[in-house]
């Protein structure tokens, strides 16, 4: 074991800042009032809730009254999508999402496959960009909804969001954006941009896990799928998860700050230099996602001949917590549905890494990394049949 640690999977999770935890610990102790509650104890937890709300409705610049929290991103997603479509459909049936979405937008839109929609699932170029013009040629006279993630969680090409909104208003669709890898990241407005629907979550901005939140557009109604109390206007019941929306709302004012004060352009210069390193010094290896259009703090990557897993073991061996692509489940590695969609072939995808920064990384840190993927592909490659009989 290495004495160095260095974490660079902040799009799979962030540590909670330590001015949010101290926001939050209030709450779990002497602040145990229930919001709803009419005594003094409830109304200073319902002020916390509403002071949360504000400062999450801040950081996309929405009305306080427009976001609704959730147990989390996929909760967000699964409100969005199914309360949306059940809604509207006696408008039509007819629904369009990508290629590249996480799996809380693409398994809730198999499951409205099932309820009988139709579903329609736009491609990807090569840096993994949807084209409006695709959305364009797909709209029906019975859509009635597009999904569209901001900003994608494994290769993070930016989407052209304020484009496809415009198109969505002017055929009267309504658009869902999942925003969870982009908000607190990337600077933007949702009145600016004219979405309809907009999903956060805390945990990817240094807030806690398991709280998330929906943008939902004054007049955009959606029926709830968590019934109960009527808490959230309605549209998620259970008692409020008092300390984990304070705690988002301290994330959402941090992501605030950071987003002003030229954080955010020094993670880009790092994740610039990690891309530059990579990709000048070992040889087969490639950016995945678009140059430039990206999230600021990630770099992915395939390297040629070799698979992701051994990859990032011997990157955890060395003290670096990194990712891949694939998902290894009930014992097949498949590759990434993502990279497959960018076109690339099953053993190119089979070499994905993906490295994501945050606010702590420092220069020290990519140079670390970088010097220790060198080596290890260096070693692997050694005793790689695949890249000595390379053709
Ligand atoms: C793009 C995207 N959408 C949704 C989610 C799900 O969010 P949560 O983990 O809060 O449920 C994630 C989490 O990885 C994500 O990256």
């Amino acid at each position: 074991m290495t004495e160095r640690q260095v974490y660079m999977d902040h799009s799979a999770t962030t540590a909670v800042d330590r001015g949010v935890l101290e926001a939050m610990l209030p709450f779990f102790s002497e602040e145990y009032g229930n919001p709803n509650s009419l005594h003094a104890w409830g109304r200073r937890a319902r002020k916390a809730v509403n002071e949360a709300r504000e400062k999450v409705a801040a950081l996309i610049g929405a009305d306080a009254s427009e976001v609704i929290f959730t147990g989390g991103g996929s909760e967000a997603d699964n409100l969005a999508i199914k309360g949306s479509t059940s809604m509207r459909k006696d408008k039509g049936r007819h629904v369009i999402t990508t290629a590249i979405e996480h799996h809380a937008v693409m398994d809730a839109f198999g499951w409205l496959d099932k309820q009988g929609f139709d579903v329609t699932v736009l491609p990807v170029d090569d840096k993994a960009l949807v084209s409006v013009t695709e959305l364009e040629k797909a709209i029906r006279p019975d859509t009635i909804l597009f999904s569209m993630m901001f900003a994608n969680n494994e290769v993070g090409t930016i989407q052209p969001v304020a484009e496809a909104a415009k198109i969505c208003r002017d055929r009267g669709i309504l658009f869902h954006v999942d925003g969870v890898q982009a908000a607190g990241h990337v600077p933007f407005n949702v009145q600016d941009l004219g979405v309809d629907m907009l999903t956060m979550s805390a945990h990817k901005m240094y807030g806690p896990k398991g709280v998330g939140g929906l943008y939902l557009r004054k007049g955009v109604r959606v029926e709830p799928i968590v019934h109960g109390g009527g808490q959230e206007r309605g549209l998620r019941s259970g008692t409020e998860n008092t300390a984990g929306i304070v705690g988002f709302g301290a994330a959402a004012e941090l992501a605030v700050r950071r987003l002003a004060d030229g954080s955010i352009d020094e993670e880009a210069r790092l994740r610039d230099l990690l891309i530059k390193r990579v990709t000048s010094s070992i040889e087969e290896a490639f950016l995945t996602g678009h140059p430039t259009q990206r999230l600021p703090f990630l770099a992915s990557f395939c390297i040629g001949s070799l698979e992701g897993e051994s990859m990032l073991l011997r990157l955890d061996a060395a003290g670096i917590g990194a990712s891949s692509g694939s998902a290894c489940t009930s014992g097949s590695l498949e590759p990434s549905h993502v990279l497959l969609a960018m076109g690339l072939a099953h053993e190119v995808a089979h070499g994905s890494l993906r490295f994501s920064l945050g606010k702590d990384t420092t220069e020290e840190d990519i140079v670390y990394v970088a010097e220790n993927l060198e080596r290890i592909v260096a070693d692997l490659r050694a005793l790689s049949p695949l890249w000595k009989t390379r053709g």
